[in-house]
């Protein structure tokens, strides 16, 4: 009898291209390798795990104490949180970004075209996120994985009433040395500091990592780029539909007390979420669809 593994793999392989195979954990997990890209998509979570554009070294971040398990958060690569971010308001006990990076999706689709190979994953309302959270909804995860990784992430609210949600696409990069990495694009940005009590504080020029950091940059739709100068590159997050930015880095400490993370792993990661967070929660009508997308690319320095 075929695996549920082998049946996917049936149904959406593509000769020499795409397979869907076990990843780690047993998940499983769609591996796209063209001459452009390398990828591997997990339907657990919706979770992009990797990306590799040709010459180029993995561009992710996944921890090495990572948990590869149904019901438990993958640490790194791309987690998509929903429908809240961080603790849930009224319930501390609820899954922290949400519940979808525990579940597993259904894969619906994968396509071949000329900038990628598209993976498709959904998920949606039943009688389990009912106990959570009330929305009606479905949430499809389109990732292309090519010389750039586009991510799009589209909420259908299929309920009969307006709802609000928050969202992020909680990106790992992996980076040479944290502490000598730049980020451009976020200069004058006002941000909320959760390492200072929340105070709102404005961005002086290009941030850097010179402590734990945790941010919620607001009003800022714009593109920011990570410049890894011992990796001889910068790695570029443009965005639509999306008005946050977190940037997080655990440091020493917090590294430290995470079980999912290494303790000296952090120099070799940071993150760039983009992101609908807070008071910034999406409105979305009954009926009505919509996205927030992320895009990545490289280019060397
Ligand atoms: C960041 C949050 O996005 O995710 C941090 O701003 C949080 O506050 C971090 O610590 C990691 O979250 P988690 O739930 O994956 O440990």
């Amino acid at each position: 009898m075929m695996s549920t593994i082998e049946m996917l793999n049936t149904k959406f392989g593509i000769a020499g291209v795409v397979q869907v195979v076990a990843g780690l954990g047993g998940l499983a997990a769609v591996r796209v390798e063209t001459g452009e890209a390398q990828g591997l998509v997990y339907l657990h979570g919706g979770h992009v795990a990797e990306w590799r554009p040709k010459g180029q070294d993995e561009v992710l971040w996944v921890s090495q104490k990572s948990y590869w398990a149904d019901g438990k958060p993958v640490r790194g690569g791309v987690p998509v949180c929903f429908p809240w971010f961080g603790p849930k308001a009224d319930d501390k006990a609820a899954p922290g970004h949400g519940f979808v990076r525990l579940m597993p999706w259904t894969l619906e689709a994968v396509t071949q075209e000329d900038e990628g190979v598209t993976v498709v994953l959904s998920t949606k309302s039943d009688d389990q996120t009912r106990k959570q959270w009330p929305g009606e909804y479905v949430l499809r995860h389109r990732v292309t994985i090519g010389r750039e990784l586009v991510m799009s992430l589209e909420l259908t609210n299929t309920g009969r009433e307006a709802m609000a949600y928050q969202e992020a696409l909680h990106t790992y990069f992996t980076v040479a040395d944290v502490k000598r990495v730049k980020l451009t694009g976020l200069e004058g940005v006002k941000y909320v500091d959760k390492m200072d009590g929340s105070k709102v504080k404005t961005q002086e020029g290009a941030v850097t990592i010179t402590a734990e950091t945790d941010r919620v940059y607001v009003g800022t739709t714009g593109t920011v780029t990570i410049e890894d100068p011992d990796k001889m590159r910068r790695i570029v997050v443009a965005k639509e539909g999306s008005t946050n930015t977190v940037v997080w880095n655990p440091w020493v400490a917090k590294s430290k007390a995470m079980a999912d993370f290494g303790d000296e792993e952090w120099p070799g990661m940071i993150c760039v979420e983009t992101c609908n967070v807070g008071a910034d929660a999406v409105k979305v009508a009954a009926g009505e669809t919509v996205k927030m997308v992320q895009r990545v690319g490289v280019v060397r320095m």
